[in-house]
């Protein structure tokens, strides 16, 4: 067995101010007090008055045109007109989309300097596929949000991306603005029927180069019937195995559960991606879940990886989020991505719209910020 290699605490608390435990909220000061000298201007005045964020362009390599010169736009900042307030500038400044500002040295929200993360050139041929399981146990973390925005970040950069929805709540349908019940084929189909095709129940998305496995309440039934079935966990495996040449990358938005459809994720896929809600409780349950993962290597897939904890929700302007944060790095040290996806009401907007923020709000911080995860998710896999 290959051990994940990372000790998790099983409660989160206050970071002590002296001690070997310091490390962490150290780091954070260091990266509050850095941006503070570093950033400087925050707001641009319109034509017509209006004061709004800005910004440089994005990480797709379009170009706001707002600004009659390029060197006035105040660093790391987004024109998103309808948001609802103005995005921190500390965190906004450490997503700075374009080359010249990335390479200059800084410290990131998780207190490490902030490594270049290129934007990925274009590919001439597709597949084989890697997997990612989006997995945690606890509810409401931003997985799906995270497969919806990842997905689309990564097909935004050329690459051929296909989502599945594991969870028979159908959310990540509905965030693509799929109506889950009016569905008669679904991803419970393909695990459940031999000789179902997947281009039966696949669905092309309003993005381009990303499809998606749809799926609704139906699923839930095949936790139960999978328990009699020869090789049950590896039912998914080989569902998806048909499609790995036509992907680039397949991301699999787990249920918050354990359960035998979560194992099936973990064993077709290459790697997981944990989302952590930046919060008191964000590491409770994680020990279980890291020893499931260890378990499913042992047992059932032995490539399986943990590639990163993905901070999600964080509010640089509260201590709370800061503390968690440096727990969080404290326990995972470099499994934690260097990109945090900070908390904005942009996201529950977006399931609303069905469709990801990339598109829904392309120059928005968290738009910028699922597009730094998809240039720091490919960076990982090229260093492989
Ligand atoms: N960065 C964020 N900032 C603010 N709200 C967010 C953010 N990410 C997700 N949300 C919102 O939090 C809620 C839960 O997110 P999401 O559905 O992605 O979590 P989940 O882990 O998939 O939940 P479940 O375990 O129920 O499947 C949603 O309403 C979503 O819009
Ligand atoms: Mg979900």
């Amino acid at each position: 067995m290959r051990p994940l290699g990372v000790q998790v605490p099983t409660m989160p608390g206050r970071a002590p101010s002296s001690g070997p435990e310091a490390v962490g909220s150290a780091a954070v000061r260091t990266f509050a007090t850095h941006q503070r000298m570093t950033t400087t201007v925050h707001t641009m005045k319109m034509t017509d008055g209006q004061h709004v964020n800005a910004t440089a362009g994005n990480g797709g390599g379009r170009e706001s045109t707002h600004f009659a010169d390029y060197d006035e736009v105040p660093e790391g900042h987004f024109y998103d007109p309808d948001a609802e307030y103005e995005p921190d500038p500390e965190y906004a400044a450490t997503l700075a989309p374009d080359a010249a500002r990335q390479r200059r040295e800084r410290i990131g929200p998780t207190g490490r300097p902030l490594p270049y993360f290129p934007i990925p050139g274009p590919l001439t041929d597709h597949g084989p596929a890697k997997i990612i399981a989006m997995c945690n146990q606890k509810g409401g973390v931003g997985k799906t949000t995270s497969t919806i925005n990842l997905g689309a970040a990564l097909a935004e950069y050329g690459r051929r991306v296909l989502l599945v929805d594991f969870d028979p709540q159908g959310a990540l349908s509905v965030g693509l603005g799929v109506n889950p019940m009016e569905l008669d084929l679904t991803v419970y189909n393909l695990l459940m029927e031999r000789g179902m095709s997947a281009d039966e129940v696949l669905l092309k998305t309003a993005v381009p180069n990303m499809d998606l496995l749809p799926s609704n309440i139906d699923l839930s039934a095949a936790e139960v019937q999978l328990v009699s079935e020869v090789a049950r966990e590896s039912t998914l495996q080989r569902a998806l195995k048909p499609l790995l040449q036509d992907y680039d990358y397949i991301v699999i938005d787990c249920q918050p559960s354990l359960g035998l459809l979560t194992v099936n994720a973990l064993t077709a896929a290459h790697k997981v991606i944990v989302p952590l809600e930046c919060e008191f409780f964000a590491l409770r349950g994680v020990a279980l879940l890291t020893e499931t993962i260890e378990k499913v290597q042992e047992r059932l897939n032995p490539e399986l990886e943990l590639d990163g904890i993905l901070a999600t929700m964080y509010d640089s302007r509260t201590v709370h989020s800061r503390e968690v944060l440096a727990r969080v790095v404290e326990a995972f040290d470099d499994h934690v991505y260097h990109t945090v996806i900070g908390r904005t009401v942009r996201f529950p907007e977006t399931t609303v719209a069905g469709e990801p923020i990339t598109t829904y709000a392309s120059n928005s911080v968290g738009a910028a910020a699922y597009r730094q995860l998809a240039r720091e998710v490919l960076a990982r896999c090229h260093a492989e």
